[in-house]
């Protein structure tokens, strides 16, 4: 698959059949996320990479917008560290790419996925840390459930070009 039909067949999808995604596999999607751009090549990401089964179900519990959680394969959290990290400029363009870096490396793989966003609505993490045990100065940014679909799934169109955004200025 190239990168434009990689782009153009992602779809965020919220139910996923019961197979285990490979360890390596987690490993390689969270790793492309680690080759995103960084705005003065900070780096300000860390990742939390959750397959336990009972953790799952309590995040889905405790996020409004998560319920897909209890039949992920895997999920990874991506976080930055706020003490370490002050200057906040472009913390949320720098997570995002590296979010969206994750999930087209997981379409590539055939795992489809979701993004669940928590950065900067304060009221959706703070039981999450709690249910992990991750220190309260991690900040999730995004949430990604991944897993498997039906070979037979079938993709829902997307009308996404809308020619009159494009401006050309020649
Ligand atoms: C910043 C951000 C936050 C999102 N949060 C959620 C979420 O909490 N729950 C969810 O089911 N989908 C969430 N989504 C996924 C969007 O609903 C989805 O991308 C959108 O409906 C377009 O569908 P597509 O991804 O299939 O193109 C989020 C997407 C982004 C970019």
């Amino acid at each position: 698959m190239n990168t434009l039909e990689c782009i153009k067949t992602r779809r965020s999808i919220r139910d996923y059949i019961d197979k285990k995604i490979e360890k390596s596999d987690l490993a390689e999607i969270v790793e492309s996320g680690m080759y995103a751009p960084s705005a003065h090549n900070q780096q300000p990401r860390e990742f939390y990479i959750i397959t336990d089964k009972e953790k799952l179900n309590a995040l889905s519990e405790n996020l409004e917008f998560g319920k897909m959680l209890t039949t992920s394969g895997g999920v990874v959290l991506v976080c930055f560290d706020k003490n370490k990290y002050t200057d906040m400029d472009f913390i949320q363009s720098d997570l995002g790419a590296c979010t969206q870096n994750m999930l087209l490396t997981a379409h590539e793989k055939g795992i489809w996925s979701v993004w669940i966003g928590v950065y900067p609505l304060n009221n959706r993490d703070h039981k999450i840390n709690e249910i992990l045990n991750i220190p309260q100065q991690t900040e999730i940014f995004s949430i990604i459930s991944l897993g498997y679909q039906s070979p037979s799934l079938s993709l829902r169109d997307k009308k996404c070009v809308f020619p009159e955004k494009i401006h050309w200025i020649e």
